[in-house]
């Protein structure tokens, strides 16, 4: 029983997924998921977002034991199936239950469920109010957090801020649901995995979390209660902060490298750079081969930290496909506010660094170092690495002026 008291008109009731091994069918769930539904109850009864269909049952429960066997509005905050899957069961459920969406999500629940009896949707746009009896719950629309119809709900007797996607954060919620609720150590679990969250589905739409955050400022909300991770209320300036400064690019000291390696010659080239990096300075330093590490966890890295070294050997005249992979994930994410640099190996004919330098350049990113190496690691170029550890250190001093 997922159930507990937010504040007295509000309960959490949502589920965690621990058998779902992927986000999305790509993001590791390390520590599980949750899709979280709240309560509202006025003398009407309203559901904050619904669940992904595979949890509806544990819905139900809860709904249940929480004594409730009405619902009077189910608002769609955000229509990605992980919180409108349960749609078609809770309108068959529930007769009487109209579903509270705005002009976007409309159009999106009659195409994904094939909703012909329009008069069960209660359509409403940017600042309109629903009053449940008691309690009022105010819409705010915030566009592309995650997709164009998200927006949030306020509840305004109880200052309590429905947030969507955007506050969130992997990882089940184990016995505690309140930040209030949990210890440090606890909480730090779940600080980890929002840079996950963020890095791996918000990252594209920065400037959009802007917009939302900028919008909801006013509202003086008291609990963010997102759709999957902790109802955040004692670390809601933390929260609100990591989200600010990743919506606004602004890195972390640290160091991501990745590079790729076939027969283990750009991997001593990167172990060596690494080595050389540390020797001049730099902190807080990442690698990883791109051929085994989770993309995710790559683009977590360069989402956080402020210089990026990718490196790759020539594979078919062009970059190694995972290190290419990665830096299409880099580009769909519009990174900006990064030091850069690139380093590439070949045998023949060098097809890999220009082909980096162009994705980063591309990308408003250009290298400020970059370096080959033909066949294998000789000492002569240790001087090389020098030049390029050197370069990069000076780029990224200029940067922090
Ligand atoms: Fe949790 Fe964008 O869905």
């Amino acid at each position: 029983m997922n159930i507990i008291e937010i504040t007295p008109a509000i309960r959490y009731v949502g589920v965690n997924d621990r058998s779902t091994p992927r986000f999305e069918q790509m993001w590791p769930l390390t520590y599980g998921v949750s899709y979280n539904s709240y309560l509202v109850c006025g003398e009407k009864t309203a559901l904050i977002d619904s669940v992904e269909i595979g949890e509806y049952d544990a819905l139900m429960d809860n709904l249940c034991e929480a004594g409730i066997d009405t619902v009077d509005y189910l608002v769609v905050n955000h229509m990605e199936p992980d919180h409108s899957g349960s749609i078609p069961v809770l309108l068959d459920r529930f007769p009487q239950m109209k579903i509270v969406c705005n002009k976007i999500s409309a159009e999106q629940i009659k195409g994904y469920y094939h909703l012909k009896d329009i008069s069960r949707l209660h359509v409403v746009a940017d600042g309109d109010l629903l009053d449940l009896g008691g309690r009022t719950l105010q819409f705010v629309t915030t566009p592309m957090v995650h997709w164009p119809e998200t927006m949030m709900t306020f509840c305004r007797e109880d200052s309590v801020l429905f947030t969507g996607d955007a506050f969130g954060c992997f990882g089940a919620l184990n016995g505690r649901y309140l930040d209030t609720q949990m210890s440090d150590a606890e909480l730090e679990t779940y600080f980890s995995e929002m840079y996950r969250y963020y890095a791996c589905i918000v990252a594209k739409y920065g400037r959009f979390v802007q917009g939302a955050m900028g919008k909801t400022a006013a509202l003086g909300y008291a609990w963010i209660c997102p759709t999957h991770g902790p109802v955040w209320h004692r670390c809601i300036e933390r929260v609100a902060d990591i989200y600010r400064r990743l919506s606004l690019y602004e890195p972390e000291e640290g160091v991501t490298l990745i590079y790729g390696s076939m027969y283990g010659h750009t991997a001593e080239l990167a172990d060596r750079l690494c080595t050389a990096l540390a020797a001049a300075g730099f902190r807080n330093i990442h690698v990883h081969n791109a051929a085994n590490a989770e993309l995710c966890d790559m683009i977590t890295d360069c989402v956080r930290y402020g210089t990026i070294v990718i490196g790759s050997p020539t594979y078919s005249m062009d970059i190694f496909p995972p290190v290419a992979a990665l830096l299409r994930a880099l580009k769909v994410r519009e990174m900006k506010n990064r030091v850069t640099a690139a380093f590439g190996s070949f045998t023949w004919a060098m097809g890999a660094l220009p082909k980096i330098t162009q994705e980063l350049t591309d990308m408003g990113l250009a290298p400020s170092a970059s370096m080959t190496m033909k066949h294998a690691y000789s000492c002569e170029i240790e001087e090389i690495i020098n030049k390029f550890v050197n370069d990069l250190r000076q780029a990224d001093i200029k940067e922090k002026r």
